[in-house]
């Protein structure tokens, strides 16, 4: 997931930009192998999917997120149980046939009409991307009518009695659902699943109810959404005066996939009009050709300022524009086009080099025309996004770039103490003035620490996050260089041996030091939802959901907390 509200202070800026050569030190294309599982890795991310949901069922079922340390609860999430939807499609990659179950069973039990708590502040993007994402991704193969499909619990019942059929749940969905299609799944053979089919079609019904409990939030004047809403005791939205782009443009996958399954337009039209503002800004202007400012007014849909970035509160807009062009080429060629305009902007003048390591490439953030060296964990997914935007557009120099940024926020968990990347750290940009007030200098406790290792940490936490993760599933995809799958691992082993508690995973106070500085009382749902999806994907066979880098074609899309979408066509 991407973090709304971005932790970051934006500085006082002395200097402009300068562009930056970039160094080059993989080349694509060259050495490309196809990737190769490795069952055991799989199956020891497997190992760390099953402690983390059976200790969430021990000690927090129901409820939305899990306490590692003190074995409790909090429901910080509507308290619809956010980590049984958010974990949903992972359970079923994982096949992991009983978990299904207990997810679909409490699934049909929520009432996303209301909430059990008076006043309850409910998030429209975190919902968006957690829950509705989740409801719609249990639905795979879903770009044809869910009545059609076999419900995910009877495959399992019918995989154990059925070994010809492929073990991969998702592949096997498509093998069964091929068998079905041309015969009256009514009358044949598998007249019994009428019954778990209707349990399919109730995704969708939740998704759809979920949906239109959200939606009062696009009622305002300019129709850029409110960034909360309350259902108890009446349905209402907050009122803001402003949402950022994050919230606003990440909707446009989810409402548009609602709308193509239910065939009712009135989803995605509420997504395409919050939108059409940031495809077509107006007011404070771009900074950077494609790159705009963070904020939108909710009254006009105004831009309000300049200021931006790869960062929290504004990622994943861009983030959706090359995503939907994946969903739907046909459809997106604009937004497509903001986002090679944005792309190019960033290669041009937010890729960094630090001082200290000038082989690395960081992402600036921007105030204006000025640039900041500071970035986030959050950000390091830009390495995939380019990764993705360059194989659906034939163009090297986006995967170079996403490559180069890959391995760069990769070296930060290389670097630091736990062997996990820090929540926020800057660097001295070799191409701004040493004088600039931005370009500030370590600090004397890590100038040693600067030296070798290209950053320095200003928020030391862990959240269980998975950016840095999932960029290196891309780049595995995209190479089939085993040194992707080496460095998941060297990432893994280091949050499994520093963040498991006796049940399950915790966050940390500080990478910076090498225990972790202590735990955080966490274990946020996305650590289930994206973390050990992608480092499970890096090691796992083929199969349908595997994203097809090397000249054949990606089945699904994967929104930002990694739940997967059939692509239309
Ligand atoms: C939408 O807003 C208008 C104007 O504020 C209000 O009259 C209307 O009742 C609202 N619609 C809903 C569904 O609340
Ligand atoms: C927002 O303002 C409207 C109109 O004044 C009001 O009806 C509504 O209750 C307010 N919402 C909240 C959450 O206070
Ligand atoms: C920074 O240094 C340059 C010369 O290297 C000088 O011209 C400029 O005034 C300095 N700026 C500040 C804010 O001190």
């Amino acid at each position: 997931m991407r973090l709304t509200s971005s932790s970051l202070v934006l500085l006082e800026l002395a200097a402009s930009a300068l562009a930056v050569p970039l160094t080059v030190d993989v080349e694509v294309g060259k050495g490309v192998t196809a990737p190769k599982p490795n069952h055991a890795r799989a199956n020891e991310v497997k190992q760390a999917f099953e402690q983390s949901w059976n200790g969430y069922v021990k000690h927090a079922f129901p409820h939305d997120t899990l306490h590692p340390v003190s074995n409790s609860y909090e429901d910080d999430r509507a308290a619809w149980g956010v980590t049984v939807v958010d974990a949903l499609s992972t359970a079923i990659i994982m096949e992991k046939e009983h978990f299904v179950a207990k997810m679909l069973d409490h699934i049909s039990k929520i009432d996303f009409t209301t909430t059990a708590k008076e006043n309850d502040a409910i998030s429209l993007f975190e919902t968006n991307i957690r829950y509705l994402a989740g409801l719609l991704s249990g639905m795979p193969c879903s770009s044809t009518p869910p009545s059609l499909f076999p419900p995910l619990q009877l495959l399992s019942e019918l995989e154990d009695g059925d070994a010809q059929l492929g073990r991969d749940t998702v592949t096997y969905t498509h093998a069964r659902a091929r068998a079905l299609i041309g015969y009256d799944l009514l009358k044949g053979p598998f007249s019994g699943l009428v019954k778990d089919a209707a349990k399919v079609q109730n995704l969708l019904d939740q998704a759809k109810s979920l949906a239109d409990s959200l939606s009062i939030a696009f009622n305002t004047t300019s129709g850029v959404p409110q960034p909360t809403v309350y259902l108890n005791p009446t349905r209402r939205h907050g009122n803001s005066s402003s949402n950022n782009i994050a919230e606003v443009g990440t909707l446009i996958l989810e409402w548009t996939r609602l709308s193509d399954l239910s065939g009712d337009g009135k989803y995605a039209q509420l997504a395409e009009k919050a939108e059409s503002y940031l495809l077509r800004p107006t007011g404070s202007p771009e900074a950077f050709p494609g790159m705009v400012g963070g904020d939108v007014s909710i009254a006009d849909g105004k831009f309000i300022n300049s200021d931006g970035g790869w960062s929290g509160g504004t990622d994943s807009f861009y983030e959706y524009l090359i995503k939907m062009y994946q969903y739907d080429p046909a459809k997106y060629g604009e937004y497509k086009d903001r986002w090679v305009l944005a792309a190019d902007s960033t290669m041009k003048y937010l890729a960094s080099h630090p001082t200290s390591r000038k082989d690395l490439t960081f992402l600036s953030q921007y105030s204006g025309q000025k640039t900041i060296p500071v970035s986030t964990h959050l950000a390091s997914f830009a390495g995939g996004n380019f990764i993705l935007g360059g194989v659906l557009l034939g163009s090297d120099k986006y995967k170079q770039f996403g490559l180069d940024l890959t391995t760069s926020y990769f070296n930060n968990y290389q670097q630091a103490p736990a062997g996990i990347g820090p929540e926020v750290f800057q660097w001295v940009d070799a191409a701004l003035p040493a004088n600039d007030t931005n370009n500030a200098p370590p600090p004397d406790a890590q100038k040693d620490f600067y030296a070798k290792s290209g950053f320095y940490t200003t928020a030391g936490s862990y959240i269980l996050r998975p950016e840095t993760s999932e960029s290196l599933y891309y780049a595995y995809r995209l190479t089939g260089d085993r040194k992707y799958q080496d460095m998941a691992w060297q990432a893994f082993s280091a949050i499994k041996k520093v963040c498991k508690t006796g049940d399950a995973y915790a966050q940390l106070n500080d990478v910076m030091q090498t225990n972790g500085g202590g735990y955080i009382d966490q274990m946020q749902s996305f650590w289930l939802a994206e973390t050990l999806k992608y480092l499970y994907l890096i090691f796992a066979k083929e199969s349908d959901v595997q994203l097809q880098f090397q000249g054949g074609t990606s089945k699904y899309v994967f929104n930002t907390e990694a739940h997967p979408f059939r692509v239309k066509g």
